[in-house]
């Protein structure tokens, strides 16, 4: 949805362990969830003003935990002890991201937590979902919606939660091994965990991690046009360029044609584009080429069969709501679907990632630049909105992060495909790999994943009175 970053790489910024010897019960096996239900803790709303308590306007909904600190809010989580070896076995943080997060999702981490026998938790990411401090998302209220902010409450519900569960075994001070864990966003989030809190985690795992910001991200294009090939990609342009005409001549009919007259020329040009990035960005590369290319070869209209692909393959089987491309829609401060904006306020003040359509050889239309991204943000969040992302490289180092880092190829392989396997939709279950072009390169990589939890979890638990390290010292080399 939306303009979520991408990168098809994979990068780890683990660190450390010991292996558990697994051999935990089966649990919920074809489902697509661990778990769902949900648990809550309550959350500070400002990690980084903790003394402000005289807040007084727009304050948290949150309520019931306690009277006079109105700066907290319900921050949901989730659970999954099955494969748990209790007391002392590992614990999972997988990170939620940038949407509502329903429970934790049956994919390749179950099987890692099944051979580890660890614990997974989640908690959602501040603002998406039921997480949110505000019922109004008003610009003046996200201003507590930051990656820094949602670090730190990591970083706290890593502390409550490995208190409550002393609390359960009737101990204290005692810390399991703690991995962190995410895919794109909160990939970086877990890479910059690490990086910020390493006293907290054993290590992470930075499943097509979007570590380093970038302002004009031109590269996302000409990937979407590699990852096409020369065919497709030819098909595509032509596309995009008989679009272009048709909406100076006819805009109201060609965006009909593909169920979006109700979005402006540039917002419905930005939907085109995403509808392909994200075909190639999710492993379904033939759900596009394939009609296309015939199409091309059969002298058939270009414009229906990419119309066709676009309702069907795009708004219905990856289910995108085509108002998440409507800066009207974007402006709602009360939406149903709060993500879209949100994301959005996150790109346009902190990150950017803007997938513009670089000087020449484009798929996209020319028209999605630097200043269509600028202009959206001040349309949909008001002046003074703006992604510095030298300072947010500045804070977390970019690229400049001590990882072991692997690449998988295959030709339906996408983002985060080491944890969710490919094609992604339908949903793989524990992320099967089987139907990827090429289940070898994905296991491969996996086995590697495998290979650095045992060797850091050997090291993070370092035996001690209690049989377990408590917070172990830094490895020098990270
Ligand atoms: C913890 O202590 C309580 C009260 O003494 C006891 O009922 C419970 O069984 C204990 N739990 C564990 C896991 O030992
Ligand atoms: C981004 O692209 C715009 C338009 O081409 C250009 O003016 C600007 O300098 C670029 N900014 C960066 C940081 O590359
Ligand atoms: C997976 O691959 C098999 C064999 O190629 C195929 O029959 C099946 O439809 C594929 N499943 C999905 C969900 O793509």
């Amino acid at each position: 949805m939306g303009s979520r970053a991408r990168l098809v790489s994979l990068l780890f910024a683990f660190l450390l362990a010991r292996v558990a010897e697994a051999g935990p019960p089966a649990a919920a096996a074809g489902s697509r969830y661990l778990t769902k239900d949900e648990r809550w803790m309550s959350q500070r709303l400002d990690h980084f003003s903790p003394t402000d308590v005289f807040y007084s306007s727009a304050v948290a909904h949150a309520g019931g935990h306690g009277s006079q600190d109105h700066r907290r809010f319900k921050q949901r989580y989730f659970e999954f002890l099955d494969y748990h070896r209790a007391p002392g076995g590992p614990i999972f943080l997988r990170i939620c991201g940038e949407s509502a997060c329903g429970g934790i999702p049956n994919d390749y981490l179950a099987v890692l937590a099944k051979k580890f026998g660890a614990a997974v938790v989640t908690p959602e990411h501040r603002y998406y979902g039921k997480s949110s401090p505000f019922k109004r998302l008003t610009t003046e209220n996200l201003r507590f919606l930051s990656s820094k902010q949602a670090l730190f409450d990591l970083a706290v519900f890593r502390e409550y939660y490995q208190e409550s569960l002393n609390a359960r075994y009737n101990r204290t001070g005692f810390d399991n091994p703690w991995f962190v864990i995410g895919v794109s966003y909160s990939g970086a989030l877990s890479a910059w965990f690490r990086l910020k809190f390493p006293h907290l985690t054993c290590g992470s795992l930075a499943s097509s991690g979007v570590v380093r910001a970038v302002y004009n991200y031109t590269d996302f294009d000409r990937q979407v046009g590699e990852s096409a090939g020369p065919d497709c990609k030819a098909a595509l342009q032509e596309t995009t360029r008989l679009v272009e005409q048709q909406l100076l001549s006819d805009s109201r009919s060609v965006k009909t044609l593909f169920g979006a007259q109700t979005l402006k020329n540039d917002d419905f040009l930005y939907l085109l584009a995403d509808a392909a990035a994200e075909a190639f960005q999710y492993g379904h590369p033939d759900a596009v080429c394939t009609p296309l290319v015939n199409a091309k070869k059969n002298g058939k209209n270009l414009v229906e069969t990419f119309a066709q692909i676009v309702k069907v393959f795009y708004v219905k089987e990856m289910e995108t709501p085509v108002s998440s491309y409507d800066q009207e829609y974007l402006k709602k401060t009360t939406p149903d679907d709060s993500s879209s904006r949100l994301w959005w306020f996150q790109v346009c003040s902190e990150v950017a990632y803007f997938q513009v359509a670089p000087k020449t050889d484009s798929v996209r239309s020319a028209r999605i630049n630097t200043k269509y991204h600028l202009d959206l943000c001040r349309n949909v969040f008001g002046e003074g909105v703006y992604p510095d992302v030298s300072m947010t490289n500045l804070y977390y180092g970019g690229t400049r992060i001590a990882v072991p880092s692997y690449l998988m190829k295959c030709s339906n392989c996408g983002h985060g495909t080491d944890l969710r396997g490919c094609p992604q939709s339908p949903f793989r279950i524990q992320g099967d790999s089987s139907n990827c072009s090429s289940p070898a390169a994905v296991n491969t990589v996996r086995q590697q994943i495998a290979k650095y939890i045992d060797l850091w979890l050997s090291q993070c638990q370092k035996p001690s009175a209690s049989g377990y390290g408590s917070h172990s010292p830094l490895p020098g080399n990270f």
